[in-house]
């Protein structure tokens, strides 16, 4: 079951394997892993047509939950291409990653994304809410950025759905790039306290301590427990490194409490 205390690990296979094959083989490596590691709780992100297969194998009881990638702010019509709540919940569904910066850079506003975010909330989806600036510079307007894309959320949300939220923190400068590029944890540490810190000031403390923070861009087995531990955040998002089943066991039990014998 999944509990505020376990660190959540976000697997985003982004438009990757080729194959429904080379799915079923990571989602079983992926799931082997995450069974044998305690205190983490593991959300694979697949292509949506994956989904129907895996979720056939989804135990009730298992160590790890299924997400999107994305999801319409629809309900239904005149949408090309798009896939909306109800067509994700028959295939359990429970979690989906919105506004990733590969979706953003087509043109997603921050609007747009609040708009996915509302109705994933009104589909009980969890919605994992991506933030995150495309460079920095040293008079730190990449914190005003930040704040912008959380106040348009927030505008859009009652006070009731602001715990339902996940923010995953995904520096775009380093997503993609091999584990030395990743934030330093110092830096990650910084900016999770300033997430907390708006997240506190608008709605108090009862409200925004069970919202996890998470961090993504370029997380590997050799950088996952310093960017949790030392970089105070709650879960890791990882993309290229999830594709690996035995790289991505490596990183839930580098953060993991314990390890089951
Ligand atoms: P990466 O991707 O782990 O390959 O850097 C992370 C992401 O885009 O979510």
């Amino acid at each position: 079951m999944d509990t505020m205390h376990d660190v959540l690990v976000v697997a985003n296979w982004k438009m990757n394997p080729p194959t429904i094959r080379d799915a079923r083989r990571i989602w079983s490596g992926t799931s082997r892993g995450a069974a044998v590691t305690r205190g983490v709780r593991v959300v694979v992100c697949p292509p949506y047509l994956f989904l129907p297969e895996l979720a056939a194998e989804l135990k009730k009881s298992g160590a790890v939950a299924l997400g999107a990638q994305d999801l319409s702010p629809e309900e239904a019509g005149a949408y090309t291409g798009q896939v909306s709540a109800s067509m994700l919940l028959p295939y359990k569904v429970t979690w989906t990653i919105l506004g990733h910066s590969e979706r953003r850079a087509l043109g997603e506003t921050d609007e747009f994304v609040a708009l996915k975010v509302r109705q994933a909330i009104a589909k009980g989806l969890s919605p994992i809410l991506c933030v995150g600036e495309r460079e920095r510079s040293d008079d730190g307007a990449f914190y005003t950025l930040i704040r912008t894309q959380l106040e348009a959320v927030f505008t859009l949300l009652k006070r009731k759905d602001i715990p339902k939220l996940t923010i995953a923190y995904e520096p775009v400068w380093a997503i993609g790039k091999g584990a030395t590029e990743a934030m330093s944890a110092a830096q990650l540490y910084e900016m999770a306290l300033y997430i907390r810190k708006i997240l506190i000031e608008r709605y108090g403390r009862t409200t925004t301590n069970d919202i996890r923070v998470l961090y993504g861009g370029a997380v590997k087995a050799e950088n996952a427990r310093t960017l949790v531990r030392e970089g105070g955040v709650d879960g890791l998002l990882v993309g290229s490194a999830s594709l690996d089943p035995k790289q991505l066991t490596a990183i839930m039990r580098a953060v993991s409490v314990q390890l089951k014998s």
